[in-house]
């Protein structure tokens, strides 16, 4: 391999980069230190729901890697889903302004630099920060994410579950945290004390740790995040009236000391969008590009639950044509079932300051295909903006390793202006939906002041939310191995309308499937 002659490198990444369909342009290709233009590295948009990993020291460029490739994919009428952790993201909406020094990059790579603007929607959990508010009910949140969220160890995530599952069976509806709390507070209140009894399982102990949880969570201010009227994931997919796909960001810079929360939340956002869209096959673009970053966040401490979820999730979106690019420091930060599902890899510069960050590095270039590069070298050496590419191809196969200058993106690199961010969000035509909080008559309202609260059947008032669209696989009836693990899926990351759906799957592996993810029959919710 290192016999190869820069020029036959350079032409055999050439031929490993040519694509019979469109595909994403990332730079070009850098050859024993010299940038070769004829040489351009890109990422075929039929293979994006192939996942991917960006990943890199602090500073390297990675989020403006993600900003451009939203960027292509907008134009390519790709709608692109972003956690904007810092703030950096917003310059989307706004056209950049070229400097020399931009030009000078530019023109080195090949790249026709064009400013420009893109349509992008502002969201914010909760409604904190510059954002049009997102909420997800108690009950779509389900119990297995909420178990992440309040801290609770794996007894108290099955004792939460049964929580539910009550609620559920008594009509009780678990809309915002004041909600939960009740059914807790009636549960091991004189009155709940029969059906405590009879739930069997769930401690009065138990109850009072999550309780106390409860109770921390909503003095954290989380109490905003949950409630009506709830986000329909379905906005994440639209294109604009020129055609273009919506860049949504959603605006997290006010709860970056929540991180628990807000990565949470990014799987329940992927979870809800996995259960409602139907499947597509192979296609020769995504419906949607999802890019989480920080996703370290997400797998730190997870229960085994609910990084089965994850997993399952990531494996099985893929056939709904959504891809889901992780944004961490390096792919130590992502559990191995996970990263093996990553084809699409930009690996920023890594520093080798410690022994541990010499461990890291020498993990990561060991996740890369044989090259003609010495790869620990070129990761540590390697510029801001520059990356090791390698993508999957159209036959399915890893394309050469290639250093790579990326591409600058046409609007804004960092932060917009707060007015500019302000007038999006004030023109979005989600704000009349999701403006404004509601608080319709649910499990608070009924179990206020009861002193005999409802023990049989469901208590009158407002009805429950009706199920989710059932946009689900057909039932096979051979029990189909994708339709059960979907279910096993679905029930580990939303914990909502698992029943239902097993029900109308009516198959025994669906049913068993449950059973392995959760060691007991299913007992979710609705
Ligand atoms: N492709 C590029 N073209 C031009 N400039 C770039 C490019 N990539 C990075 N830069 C420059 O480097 C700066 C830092 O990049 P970026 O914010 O993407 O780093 P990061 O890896 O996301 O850092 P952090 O881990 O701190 O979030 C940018 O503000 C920009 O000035
Ligand atoms: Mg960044």
């Amino acid at each position: 391999m290192a016999t190869k002659t820069p020029a036959e490198i350079v032409s055999s990444l050439q031929a490993g980069y040519t694509f019979s369909g469109s595909s994403v342009a990332l730079g070009a290709a850098i050859v024993d230190g010299a940038v070769h233009p004829e040489a351009q590295v890109s990422l075929p948009l039929a293979m994006m729901n192939r996942h991917g990993l960006v990943a890199g020291a602090t500073g390297t460029g990675k989020t403006v890697t993600l900003h451009m490739m939203a960027e292509q994919l907008s134009t390519a009428g790709v709608p692109v889903f972003m956690a904007d952790i810092k703030g950096d993201l917003t310059g989307l909406a706004t056209a950049g302004t070229g400097s020399d020094k931009l030009t000078a990059r530019t023109q080195g790579i090949g790249q026709q630099w064009e400013s420009k603007a893109f349509p992008v929607e502002f969201l914010a959990l909760g409604g904190a920060g510059n954002g049009v508010p997102v909420r997800a009910t108690i009950t779509s949140f389900g119990p297995i994410l909420l178990s992440r969220v309040l801290g609770l160890n794996e007894t108290q995530e099955s004792s939460l579950q049964l929580v539910f599952h009550y609620a559920d069976t008594k009509g009780l509806e678990l809309y915002d945290l004041k909600d939960l709390r009740a059914v807790i507070q009636f549960l091991t209140s004189d009155e709940g004390k029969a059906d405590l009894e009879e739930l069997g399982g769930l401690s009065k102990a138990t109850a009072g740790v999550i309780l106390r949880n409860l109770i921390t969570l909503d003095a954290q201010g989380m109490s905003d995040f949950f409630g009506m009227p709830e986000f329909d994931t379905a906005e994440l997919l639209r294109t604009a009236p020129d055609g273009r796909g919506v860049i949504t960001c959603l605006e997290l810079p006010s709860v970056q000391d929540k991180p628990l929360l807000f990565s949470t939340f990014l799987m329940w956002l992927l979870a809800d969008l996995f259960r409602d869209l139907p499947e597509v096959g192979d296609a020769d673009k995504p419906k949607l590009v999802f890019f989480f970053d920080e996703a370290h966040l997400l797998f730190t401490g997870a229960s085994k639950a609910f990084l089965n979820a994850i997993t399952q999730t990531v494996r099985l979106i893929r056939s709904k044509g959504v891809g889901i690019f992780f944004v961490t420091q390096t792919p130590k930060d992502v559990p191995g079932d996970v990263l093996a599902q990553l084809a699409n890899r930009v690996q920023h510069a890594l520093r080798a300051f410690t022994p541990d960050d010499a461990k890291a590095l020498k993990a990561t270039v060991s996740t890369f295909p044989v090259s003609d590069y010495n790869l620990e070298e070129v990761l540590t050496s390697a510029g801001i903006g520059e990356a090791v590419v390698t993508v999957m191809n159209e036959n399915g196969a890893p394309t050469p390793v290639a250093l790579t200058r990326m591409r600058a993106p046409g609007s804004v690199m960092g932060p917009a202006a707060d007015d500019a961010v302000k007038a999006v969000v004030a023109a979005s035509s989600l704000l009349p939906t999701y403006g404004t909080a509601v608080d319709p008559v649910s499990a608070y309202e009924k179990l206020q002041g009861q002193a005999a609260a409802p023990t049989t059947g469901p208590a009158v008032g407002t009805p429950l939310p009706p199920p989710p669209p059932a946009n689900l696989p057909a039932p096979k009836n051979d029990g189909g191995g994708l339709g059960a693990e979907v279910m096993g899926a679905l029930g580990g990351a939303l914990g909502g309308g698992v029943k239902s759906m097993i029900r109308s799957m009516g198959s025994q592996l669906g049913r068993s499937l449950m059973r392995d993810m959760f060691g007991t029959a299913p007992r979710r919710r609705r």
